[in-house]
């Protein structure tokens, strides 16, 4: 491989290494949890970008996560819903691979809607799913943030691979 090739090797490398988080958050705690996953995932070999209001025009990498609560039945976060609105308008998402977390109360009937109906329309639109959905219960979980800390290394796992 030449010096250029090597060097634009690089760069396509450190490129597919971004990661966009998505944040879906009305009182702080999915809030908390996507910048908790982002100092970990800086840490490591990621690089990641908070986005606090989604707009699809400044997602400009192809990884995404999404880290999103649940409100009224089954209702995205306020700040979540022109990104979505976007997202629904969008024809083609094929060039994007996501994972998704959910902050919900298993109390609710609705519990971790947000987080499955955002998945679904991510793959309608043709993103590719990288892992399950991981819903968090705060009903058992007195500290959301460790249970999406324990499963980093399955998402970092999925992203190593969906970046090479
Ligand atoms: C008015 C209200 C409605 C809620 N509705 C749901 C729901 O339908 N499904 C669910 O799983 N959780 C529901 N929750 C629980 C929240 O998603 C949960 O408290 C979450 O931690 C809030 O995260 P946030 O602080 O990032 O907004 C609701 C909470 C409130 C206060």
């Amino acid at each position: 491989m030449s010096r250029i090739d090597r060097k634009s090797a690089i760069r396509v490398h450190r490129v597919m290494r971004n990661i966009e988080i998505i944040i879906g958050s009305q009182m702080g705690s999915a809030e908390y949890v996507a910048e908790q996953l982002a100092e970990q995932l800086d840490a490591s070999e990621f690089s990641t970008h908070l986005h606090e209001q989604p707009d699809l025009n400044a997602c400009q990498h192809p990884l995404w996560l999404v880290v999103t609560s649940t409100y009224g039945a089954g209702d995205y976060p306020d700040n979540l819903l022109p990104f979505i609105e976007q997202l629904t308008q969008h024809d083609d998402l094929s060039h994007i691979q996501f994972a998704v977390v959910g902050i919900g109360d298993s109390s609710y009937d609705t519990y971790n809607l947000a987080a499955s109906n955002c998945a679904q329309l991510l793959t309608d639109k043709g993103a590719q799913q990288l892992l399950p959905v991981l819903k968090v219960d705060v009903q058992d979980e007195a500290l959301p943030e460790d249970a999406a800390i324990a499963w980093l290394p399955e998402l970092t796992q999925q992203l190593s691979l969906a970046a090479q």
